[in-house]
């Protein structure tokens, strides 16, 4: 029988900001499942409260860094290359853009504004990819968050669906690009979940309430159901299984109306 058993491997977990953040959902399940984690947190204001949070985790090691600094992108490798040694898991859980973009008129979105939520929330999965492949001696697994505003409209979310896109577009072509070195790179699409970045979407209450009421399970998503499946991708469960994009939203995305 298949024991899930992550002793033995080192986990990189960007985007924990506070214990709603489905980044910290991940590092609990990967560590209870064995892995040794490296917590990633984006600035110093964070640093207390991730610490604090840390002391949950086994043995976990903490790393400051702001993905729209390569400077900083590479100092964080190098500490983790001296202090992990190697990786085997990767979960980014970034994402970014400025209140005024996530509601009103799409066409009202400006030129830094949609730059700075697709650097952060997109092209941050290539250094992220890049530099942690040169760790992943023995194959590995890269996670990604999207969601279905990647694909069709959720008035409010404006951008951050545009930025969407472009991830779940770099997820396929990472993963065409590292497949050959074993290391899969997959997206999970999740429902609405009250987080810190969530609340600020215009319109997020509504999209939670229908969710609720259309999906199929009829109810919203947990932070369980998304580190459950998180698990599964870290894992050889999913040996076979990289560019997908995973939805983990009690089947709302398969509803006509
Ligand atoms: N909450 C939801 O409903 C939902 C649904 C689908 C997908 N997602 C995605 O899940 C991911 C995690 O979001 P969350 O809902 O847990 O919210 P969150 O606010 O807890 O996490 C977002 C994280 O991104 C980090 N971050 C932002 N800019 C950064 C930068 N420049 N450098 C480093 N880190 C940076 C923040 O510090 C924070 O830890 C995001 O990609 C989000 O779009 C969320």
């Amino acid at each position: 029988m298949f024991q899930i058993d992550l002793s033995g491997k080192n986990a990189l977990v960007y985007g924990v900001a506070n214990h709603r953040s489905i980044a910290w959902s991940i590092a609990k399940i990967l560590s209870d499942a064995g892995a040794r984690i490296g917590l990633v947190y984006q600035n110093d204001r964070l640093r207390e409260p991730v610490e604090q949070l840390s002391s949950e985790l086994n043995d976990a090691l903490l790393f400051e860094c702001d993905v729209t600094d390569d400077d900083q992108l590479v100092a964080l490798h190098k500490d983790i290359s001296s202090q992990m040694g190697s990786l085997s898991i990767v979960v980014h859980s970034i994402a970014f853009a400025d209140r005024n973009d996530l509601g009103g008129d799409f066409s009202n979105t400006g030129r830094d504004g949609f730059r700075m939520a697709l650097e952060v929330s997109a092209f941050s999965l290539l250094p992220v990819t890049k530099y942690a492949s040169e760790l992943m001696t023995d194959g590995g697994s890269i996670i990604a968050m999207t969601f279905l505003a990647s694909e069709r409209v959720f008035p409010g979310y404006n951008v951050m669906g545009t930025a969407k896109a472009a991830l779940e577009n770099s997820v396929r072509q990472l993963s065409a690009e590292y497949g050959p070195r074993n290391i899969r790179i997959n997206a999970i699409s999740a429902g609405p979940v009250d987080t810190l970045s969530s609340r600020v979407i215009s319109g997020y209450r509504d999209m939670k309430k229908f969710h609720e009421e259309r999906s199929p399970l009829g109810r919203s998503i947990t932070l369980e159901d998304v580190a459950g499946t998180a698990l599964y991708l870290a894992t050889d469960l999913s040996s076979g299984v990289t560019g997908a994009v995973l939805p983990v939203d009690a089947g709302y995305s398969i509803m006509g109306i």
